[in-house]
């Protein structure tokens, strides 16, 4: 089969990325083989950051040779001549094992020089993930794979054009590199009948939470329902101990809440989308009625808040804020009247103005749980009145800054969100309320970029890796220096002056 034809046969699959974004394969393919750079680069993203996902891990674990095999028809379509695998860094015992199978491979003629006598040149190589959720995001993968640090770029230029070390790269993840020697067997059109009209194939779910059989599943998409997913015998078994179902929650931490009463939805990328859900990378955690939903929700807002990488303000500063108002809802005593107008007014500027998805998607679980049981988000949002004044003097300077993050140009220390860390105090911006004067942080560096940096972790990464790992500082940061204000202008200059 030519390129073009191994291309066709893809598209006619239907096969949806299976990293989360659920971008049509065969599109991306079409869209790469019609970019005439090289040299190409072929990348498979096995980061595998989002909590309860772990079925990239098992195909790696259990079927190596997939992803390899995956990679190379990939190399074959576009005459790349080098693989690159990024691997959760976490997942030191995957990547001995698939290092061997590489090993094996290469010792097969399988990679390496003139593959099976022919005259394709492919080999693949193994890159440690940086430990950062936001490294699985396609263009902060390709810079962690460079050395750099592991943060988002603009788009475009597209990936498919300037990609790994500035050539055309297709990034796909391990599912969906798994999924192609099967389309290429056995054509497009019966890999598309195995699942749904709308997305070929199967998918593999991984069961956790509260479930009485947690796990990795292989399921025809569309052919059963969440409540078969979760209840039937040969796959999650009920809930664990006999508990009665609270909610789902699919997708991983940036995907939505699923009721009850949604159980007999489809489980299909359509179906799902029609009922305000998301297939995402294939996660279903099971929460029984012993979890609180509003302490839950709290829960994922601090994977958020700590796991942004502090490159634009309305994810820097959104998320601490969406946790603060989270906590407060979570706690009885705490919450305002305008807790929950607040956050709905955070969630929709996060997802307007945030630079990449992790900002963008942080605050799906808390929209669609409030649609869900608005009851047990308003039993505590009954409390004194919010102090408006400030919220929205906070919005105001977050939605003010989206531009000049966007570009990269520089990077504001955000003082004024800060409060809701309780910084130390340094400098005192004029004419702010008391509070924040007595509470804002030193201008030189960023308290988040401090918390968050966890250079411990990363001494560690550096030694395991004999010492070759993160060039150029803590790769979890975004690395950026406070923006020190316009010095031709008076009034910033003001607000940035020592006291
Ligand atoms: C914050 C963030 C984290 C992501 N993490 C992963 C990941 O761990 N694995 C993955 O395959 N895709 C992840 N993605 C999606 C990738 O950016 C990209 O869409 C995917 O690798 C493309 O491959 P696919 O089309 O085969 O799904 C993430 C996206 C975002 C915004
Ligand atoms: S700070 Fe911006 S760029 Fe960084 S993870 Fe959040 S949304 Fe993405």
């Amino acid at each position: 089969m030519d390129p073009a034809g191994i291309v066709g046969e893809v598209k006619a699959a239907r096969l949806l990325g299976r990293g989360g974004a659920a971008y049509p394969a065969g599109s991306k393919w079409e869209q790469l083989l019609a970019i005439e750079g090289f040299p190409k680069y072929i990348v498979c993203n096995a980061d595998e950051g989002e909590p309860g996902t772990f079925k990239d891990r098992f195909i790696m674990e259990r079927v190596p040779f997939r992803l390899i095999e995956g990679m190379t028809i990939a190399a074959r379509v576009f005459g790349a001549s080098e693989g690159y695998v990024y691997v959760r860094g976490e997942y030191r015992s995957v990547q001995k094992g698939l290092l061997k199978a590489i090993a094996s491979a290469r010792a097969a003629g399988l990679l390496g020089r003139g593959i099976m006598g022919g005259a394709l040149d492919f080999d693949v190589s193994i890159v440690s993930g940086a430990g950062a959720y936001v490294c699985g995001e396609n263009s902060a993968l390709l810079n962690s794979t460079q050395g750099l640090a592991g943060r988002p770029r603009i788009k475009p230029p597209h990936l498919a054009e300037v990609g790994l070390f500035g050539a055309p790269t297709l990034v796909n993840n391990v599912e969906s590199f798994a999924n192609v020697p099967a389309i290429v067997s056995m054509g497009g059109k019966a890999f598309l009948d195995l699942g749904h009209p709308e997305g070929g194939g199967t998918k593999l779910v991984c069961l956790s939470g509260h479930v009485a059989r947690p796990g990795v599943y292989e399921v025809p998409l569309g052919s059963l329902t969440l409540r078969d997913a979760v209840f039937s015998p040969e796959l999650g078994g009920g809930i664990r101990g006999g508990g009665r179902l609270k909610f789902l929650h699919l997708g991983g931490q940036s995907g939505p809440v699923a009721r009850p009463d949604q159980l007999d939805t489809v489980y299909s990328y359509s179906d799902l989308r029609k009922a305000g859900l998301s297939v995402g990378s294939g996660a279903v955690v099971v929460l029984d009625e012993s979890v609180r939903l509003t302490a839950y929700l709290s829960a994922v807002a601090r994977f958020f808040v700590r796991e942004s990488c502090g490159k634009c303000g309305p994810c820097r500063d959104g998320a601490p804020a969406v946790l603060k108002l989270m906590t407060e809802l979570d706690d009885p005593g705490a919450a305002r009247r305008g807790t929950l107008d607040q956050l709905k007014a955070l969630s929709d500027l996060m997802n307007e103005a945030a630079f990449c998805g992790l900002g963008r998607t942080a605050t799906v679980a808390f929209r669609s749980a409030w649609k869900a049981f608005p009851e047990e988000f308003e039993r505590n949002a009954l409390g004194v009145s919010a102090s408006r004044g400030r919220f929205a003097w906070v919005m105001r300077a977050i939605a003010g800054r989206p531009a000049r993050d966007a570009i990269g140009a520089s990077i504001r220390c955000s003082w004024l969100v800060h409060p809701l860390h309780r910084g130390r105090p340094s400098v005192a911006p004029k004419g702010l309320p008391s509070d924040r004067g007595r509470l804002s942080v030193p201008p030189s560096v960023c308290a988040p970029f401090r918390a968050r940096a966890d250079m411990r972790g990363t001494r560690r990464f550096r030694k395991e890796n004999g010492g070759s790992g993160s060039p150029g500082g803590c790769r979890r940061s975004c690395g950026a220096r406070p923006w020190r204000g316009n010095r031709d202008d008076p009034a910033e200059k003001a607000m940035f002056r020592r006291k």
